[in-house]
């Protein structure tokens, strides 16, 4: 079985083919941050006309590669949401009347599933059930995952994800967008604790998290202090370091209350390499272990579009012929 996966969801294009029982065959990015970067975000517009112009290209390359002809596909699976609607209508339009051209089932995958399914794309892919922690540019989640479609929400962000706090903070010091590794690149020359930050809500039961008053501790340090280069890095720092304790703190509280000794990271800021190394320490330390996708499979892609589209596929999800995008939608609904 097939699948063609297709990710357009924000500011990247994203194409793959993946085969059940031998894995992924190709994949191709398009990555629209120098479009972007002038503008110190995405520009909504700009990114759906970029993944009309990037698409079909990529799809013939990636087809290529994969030694793969459009009549050897099942199936064409594309993210149906969440994310920005006129980038998600691109994928969703292209990969419902490349399906039907085909007569082959189009499948609607949504983003946060596929970031929670990634590491099924490795060597050694998790078995269920886990804790996945999601940590990307919009979203910041601690869910569930007793089984391939089974999802329950434990916490989530009840302000900004923890790669906007990144994104916000490496902005306001100079580092452009999206700031989260180059923000992590300049924590690698701090100091550790010249500046302390909060460690939001890690003092109160629950599962929720806030990164909103952190992120402005450090905008409003960043503001008073001088910017000299070592002071920039001092503060880069204490901003990480802030960070993946509040993540790991959660993350350990979660496999506790549910007695899951496995932990999945997915989305954007796990690629972050402190944050990989300080929760498997602190995972193992517990007896657990933690699986990660590769850094590459970590932020978005259509590898794990592909993969957890064919998973849709296996398990027998047959839908209408209907179509749509939704820019907001809750993990495990519709
Ligand atoms: O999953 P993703 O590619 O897109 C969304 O679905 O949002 O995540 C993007 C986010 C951005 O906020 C970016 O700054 C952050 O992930 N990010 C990182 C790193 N790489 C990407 N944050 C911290 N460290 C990194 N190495
Ligand atoms: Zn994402």
């Amino acid at each position: 079985m097939k699948v063609l996966g297709i990710e357009t969801s924000c500011d990247e294009t994203g194409v793959a083919v993946y085969e059940a029982g031998r894995g992924l065959l190709a994949h191709a990015l398009h990555s629209q941050v120098a479009l972007h970067r002038e503008f110190g975000g995405v520009v909504p517009e700009l990114a759906s006309r970029d993944h009309v112009r990037r698409l079909v290209p990529l799809i013939r390359q990636v087809l290529a590669e994969a030694d793969t002809t459009m009549s050897d596909l099942d199936g064409v699976a594309y993210t149906a949401g969440p994310g920005l609607i006129g980038a998600l209508l691109v994928g969703a339009a292209f990969g419902r009347s490349l399906a039907y051209s085909l007569g082959v089932p189009a499948i609607a995958v949504h983003h946060m599933e596929a970031h929670l399914l990634a590491p099924l794309l490795e060597g050694t892919p998790p078995p269920f059930p886990f804790v996945a922690l999601l940590v990307s540019g919009g979203h910041t989640q601690l869910v569930e995952v007793s089984g391939y479609g089974r999802y329950r929400l434990l916490g989530e962000t009840v302000d900004d994800a923890a790669g906007e706090a990144f994104d916000k903070t490496a902005n306001q010091l100079g580092l452009g967008y999206p700031g989260g590794a180059a923000l992590s690149a300049l924590a690698e020359r701090g100091r550790p604790g010249r500046f302390a930050f909060p460690r939001p809500m890690t003092d109160r039961p629950g599962l929720e998290f806030s990164f909103s008053g952190l992120k402005t501790a450090a905008v409003n340090t960043i503001r008073e202090q001088p910017a000299d280069e070592q002071t920039r890095a001092d503060i880069a720092r204490a901003f990480l370091d802030a960070v993946v304790d509040t993540l790991v703190i959660k993350c350990r509280r979660a496999l506790e209350e549910t007695g899951h000794a496995r932990l999945v990271a997915g989305g954007g800021v796990s690629a972050n390499t402190t944050l990989r190394a300080r929760l498997k320490e602190a995972v193992a330390a517990d007896g657990g272990q933690v699986y990660y996708p590769r850094p590459e499979f970590c932020t978005d892609n259509g590898a794990m579009i592909a993969v957890a589209g064919c998973l849709h596929l296996q398990a027998g999800r047959n839908e209408a012929l209907a179509f749509g995008a939704w820019p907001r939608w809750e993990l495990g609904q519709r």
